[in-house]
Parts: C-alpha cells; sequence; structure tokens
C-alpha cells in the first residue's frame, strides 16, 4: 500500500511545541513518525539537548521602559523577522503531502530561512519556486561521486540558493532503534538523487543512504564546495571549539553548532552544553548557528545569550507541517516567536543585540 502522507492545510492549535508531538504520533504511519521523533540509542544526549537549558537561568529585569520586544535580525545582507530558522530536515514528505514545498511557503511567511536537504522528498527547485522571493540555503550531504557533489550544487545555484550548508556530523547514521524496531525503509524518492541516477532513495534506511554518502571529509572539503558554489558555507555539526577553529581556517564562513538532534553519538554532550566554548573560540569571526533541542522561547534567549547568532529548530517544524501544513509551520514559528516576546519583555531586552549581550546566571 503507497504511504498516506497528511494533506491537512490550515491554523493549529498550538499550547507549546512539545505538545506538538504527541499530536502527530496519533496520526501518522509509525515508522515515519519513529524515524522522525527517535534519536540514537538510548536517545540520553537527546533528552539532555532539551534539559540542558534548565542549567542556565534569566534573571527577570524590570524599570527598562521596554513595551514590546523587537525580533528582527539579520545574517549577512538577509533581513528577518526573527533569529529562529528551520533546521534541514530530510523526506518531509512523511509529514505532509507537499512536504519541502509548504515548508518553504512557511518559512517565507514567518520572514525566516527555509533549509532544504539533499534528501529531501521535494526537488530544489521547486522549494524554490514555491517561494521565490524569500532566502533558502541548500544542505548538502557529499556523495563520494564528486559528479553527483558538482550536479546538485549546480542546481543550488541556479535555484538562487542563499548559502551552502555542509553537514559534517553524519559519516555514518546513528544506531536508531526506532528504526531497527519498525525496520523503518523510506517509502518516497529522493529526486534531487533521482535526477542525477536511478537510486532515488525508496526502500532504503537512512544508514543505506549514508553509506553512500561521503564519509572521509577534510577541511579541504570544505574550500570545495565554496568553489563549486561561489557561495558561503556553513559548516554543520560542530560540537567541539576545536572543529570550529579547524573548520574557520578551512574558510568555513558560518558555523552551525548542532549534535544532529540526539540522532548521532548518543553519549554525547547536550548541544547548548558545547555552546559557550565554541561561540568563545569563534570570537564573532563568522557568524553561529545553533540547533538541537529547542522547544522554548526562553531556550532561544539562552542560546543566543550563550554565543548563537540564530537558532534552529527541527522536529517542532516537521510536526507543524503535519499538523496544517504551510499554515501549521507558520503557526509554530509564530507560536515560538510570542514564547521569545515574552522572555525578552520580561528580561528588560528590548532588541536581538540586547539579548546577546545579557549575561545568564549558573
Ligand atoms: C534531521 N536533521 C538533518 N540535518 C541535516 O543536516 N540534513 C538532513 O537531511 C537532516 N534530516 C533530518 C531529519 C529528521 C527527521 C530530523 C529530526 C532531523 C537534523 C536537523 O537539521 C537538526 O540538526 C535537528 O533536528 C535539531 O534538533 P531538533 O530541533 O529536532 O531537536
Ligand atoms: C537524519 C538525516 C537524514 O537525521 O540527517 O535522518
Amino acid at each position: 500500500m503507497s504511504y498516506q502522507a497528511s494533506n491537512a492545510e490550515g491554523n493549529i492549535k498550538i499550547v507549546n511545541l512539545k505538545s506538538l508531538e504527541k499530536e502527530v504520533k496519533d496520526r501518522m504511519e509509525p515508522g515515519a513518525f519513529g524515524y522522525i521523533r527517535g534519536g540514537s540509542e538510548d536517545e540520553w544526549t537527546m533528552d539532555q539537548n532539551t534539559e540542558s537549558f534548565n542549567t542556565k537561568k534569566i534573571v527577570p529585569r524590570v524599570l527598562q521602559g521596554i513595551d514590546h520586544a523587537d525580533l528582527s535580525t539579520k545574517l549577512w545582507d538577509i533581513d528577518l523577522k526573527t533569529p529562529i530558522i528551520q533546521a534541514p530536515s530530510a523526506a518531509q514528505g512523511l509529514s505532509h503531502e507537499k512536504g519541502e514545498v509548504n515548508t518553504a511557503i512557511g518559512m517565507a511567511k514567518a520572514g525566516s530561512i527555509f533549509s532544504i536537504s539533499t534528501y529531501a522528498n521535494t526537488l530544489i527547485k521547486d522549494a524554490a519556486a514555491a517561494a521565490p522571493d524569500a532566502p533558502q540555503f541548500f544542505q548538502i550531504y557529499m556523495s563520494k561521486d564528486d559528479g553527483f557533489n558538482e550536479f546538485i550544487i549546480k542546481k543550488a545555484v541556479e535555484a538562487n540558493a542563499k548559502a551552502i550548508v555542509l553537514t559534517v556530523d553524519s559519516t555514518l547514521g546513528g544506531y536508531r532503534e526506532e528504526d531497527v524496531i519498525n525496520n523503518f525503509e523510506f517509502p518516497l524518492p529522493m529526486p534531487n538523487l533521482a535526477e542525477y541516477s536511478q537510486a532515488d532513495g525508496t526502500g532504503k534506511g537512512i544508514g543505506e543512504i549514508y553509506a553512500a554518502a561521503k564519509q572521509d571529509f577534510v577541511p579541504e572539503d570544505i574550500q570545495k564546495i565554496k568553489d563549486l558554489s561561489g557561495l558561503p558555507v556553513i559548516v554543520k555539526g560542530i560540537q567541539s571549539p576545536e572543529d570550529a577553529e579547524i573548520a574557520i581556517n578551512a574558510g568555513a564562513d558560518g558555523i552551525w553548532v548542532s549534535n544532529h538532534g540526539g540522532r548521532q553519538l548518543d553519549g554525547g554532550p547536550a548541544s547548548f552544553e558545547v555552546l559557550p566554548l565554541i561561540a568563545q573560540k569563534v570570537a564573532k569571526r563568522v557568524p553561529v548557528i545553533f540547533d538541537s533541542g529547542v522547544r522554548r522561547g526562553e531556550h532561544v534567549f539562552k542560546a543566543l545569550a550563550s554565543g548563537a547568532d540564530l537558532v534552529a529548530i527541527g522536529r517542532p517544524i516537521i510536526y507543524g507541517l503535519n499538523l496544517g501544513g504551510a499554515q501549521g509551520v507558520y503557526d509554530v514559528m509564530e507560536h515560538i516567536n510570542m514564547e521569545l516576546s515574552i522572555t525578552m519583555q520580561l528580561a528588560g531586552t528590548k532588541t536581538i543585540e540586547d539579548v546577546k549581550n545579557t549575561k545568564l546566571m549558573d
């Protein structure tokens, strides 16, 4: 039987981002849901990603003359209505029949950035055409086959991508037990792979997909992608200051601090735990994007106050897509922006720069 994705389109009622997971669990095919929700092994790191935000506190401030928060910010010359962007996630056709097209529309409406994955269920050009005036990044999983790397970068450049996100933390898949239990295999084609070769990912698990990708990354790969694309390259999956330094010295134009939402190395630190030292090492030489475990506006605030310039969310966007299509994606962004606005005002910070200059309490 062919895979049945959601075709919901419309506003969704959101109490909080965490509650979306249960709603989606009740309406999505178990294998697909397990793939999206799942982390690796004991999911300890995945759980720590969210828990770790409680290790730092935001001191309320008063008498600051603030009647509303201004969430606007910039990345390079890209104006953004919010410091919150979408983290690239594969196979969004599992969540909604329009997949990445709807996510692109929702993120454009939110005045934010959409990043399309190499393993999307939508062609790069189709996601770009869905929101032609909005900034989009292309996230590349490099292949062993340089012909593919050149082919897909060309497609991203033709689609007017504003940056390339080079993901380097997935040279093989973390051991994801839900996928093992469900024997999960992707039921839908990945057209960006199919356009280059017949292998479109259908019927494969993420481990097999990763196995066909490049494993032996070296710093020189950063310059290679820069040369191929002529675009800024943001290196995603950095969890140590040493690797941030290596990446910047090799030409990285941005550092994306992430542990892949706890889907890769279980037993590692929460991504929020390593952010301050990485940001200190980067020392504002390039922008820092942060993700993994962000579910509250106060989490966004704490990441910005700990050195991030932008904060990305993954799973909640996919859940909003499932529940409400493009409007659902937008509603998720509006909800977490609302929580961030409240946090900013009660912390006595009017602008994102004020937040970045806030000292958290241990
Ligand atoms: C991801 N992530 C991911 N990252 C990437 O660089 N390319 C990809 O194709 C994917 N695919 C993907 C699929 C699914 C279902 C998930 C949940 C995640 C990782 C993603 O970009 C991000 O790092 C994490 O999702 C952030 O953690 P949260 O917000 O989901 O907790
Ligand atoms: C994942 C890959 C696709 O986490 O990044 O499933």
